[in-house]
């Protein structure tokens, strides 16, 4: 069964060190001897979360048991500064002890449909199964102001659907290629946090949080884990145009 929870902070500094706390009990809960798996997000929300991760827990983590994937990446060298990689090793890599070995880039310079099915390859050896399919402990996933989720923008909502691990997008307005993962393994996660903040976000999180059965269908409207647990994580800027039924079933902090 799966469950849903909003969580709503009063400013992106709480949101960030409730995140990244929150993340370290759950893996240290599950780091009973074996490996743990993160996809993280790209953009700029998570950068917070990632620095105070760095800045807090590099030393308070078994990080050689941690094995760290991208949800998505930009079809881009890994040093360009639109690169998912870059943002991820300048705020968080550089500072704790994890091995090379287990951080998991995609290869922005691969030909992308070579890189897709490369990484969904990669997934799918270092992943344990679950209905036969990779299953990630946390998937950490921002949300576009257009609802899209990695990168699955509403103009190609299918490739939510794809069958392969990975696919190959496009940003619909720069058309820059992307690499991104699923729905099918997207919603086979044991853990999904959704990581919103600011105003710019509000119309889109009221948008998917209200009967998100009757309103237009978004790619992030269809991350629904199929056993996981969901968490949405937003600052009070993103959530002030939840109404007052969605806000009383929130957790507020
Ligand atoms: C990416 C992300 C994407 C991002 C949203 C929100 O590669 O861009 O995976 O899904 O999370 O676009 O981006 P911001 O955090 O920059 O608003």
């Amino acid at each position: 069964m799966n469950k849903k929870t909003i969580k709503i902070f009063s400013s992106i500094e709480k949101l960030a060190i409730h995140s990244a706390d929150f993340l370290i009990k759950r893996i240290n809960q599950d780091l009973s001897g074996k490996q743990y798996s993160i996809a993280l997000s790209g953009g700029s929300t998570p950068k917070k979360i990632y620095q105070y991760l760095a800045d807090n827990y590099s030393d308070k983590i078994d990080w050689q048991k941690i094995k760290i994937f991208f949800g998505d990446e930009r079809c881009v060298p890994s040093n360009d500064v639109d690169s998912n990689y870059k943002m991820a090793y300048e705020t968080l890599f550089t500072k704790i002890s994890i091995i090379d070995e287990n951080i998991f880039k995609i290869n922005g310079e691969t030909p992308p449909i070579e890189e897709a099915a490369r990484y969904g390859k990669i997934i799918k050896a270092n992943l344990p199964k679950i209905n036969d399919i990779p299953q990630f402990d946390v998937i950490l996933l921002g949300l576009g102001g257009d609802g899209h989720t990695t990168s699955i923008f509403p103009e190609q909502i299918e490739k939510f659907y794809s069958p392969n691990i990975c696919e190959v997008a496009s940003h619909p307005i720069t058309g820059q290629k992307r690499i991104t993962i699923t729905g099918e393994i997207i919603n086979n996660a044991k853990l999904i946090v959704f990581i919103v903040t600011g105003e710019e976000k509000s119309k889109i999180i009221s948008e998917i949080l209200v009967n998100d059965n009757e309103k237009k269908t978004f790619p992030a409207s269809l991350v629904k884990p199929k056993n996981g647990e969901l968490i949405w994580m937003m600052d009070s800027d993103a959530a002030q145009l939840l109404d007052s039924q969605i806000k009383e079933t929130c957790i507020i902090l």
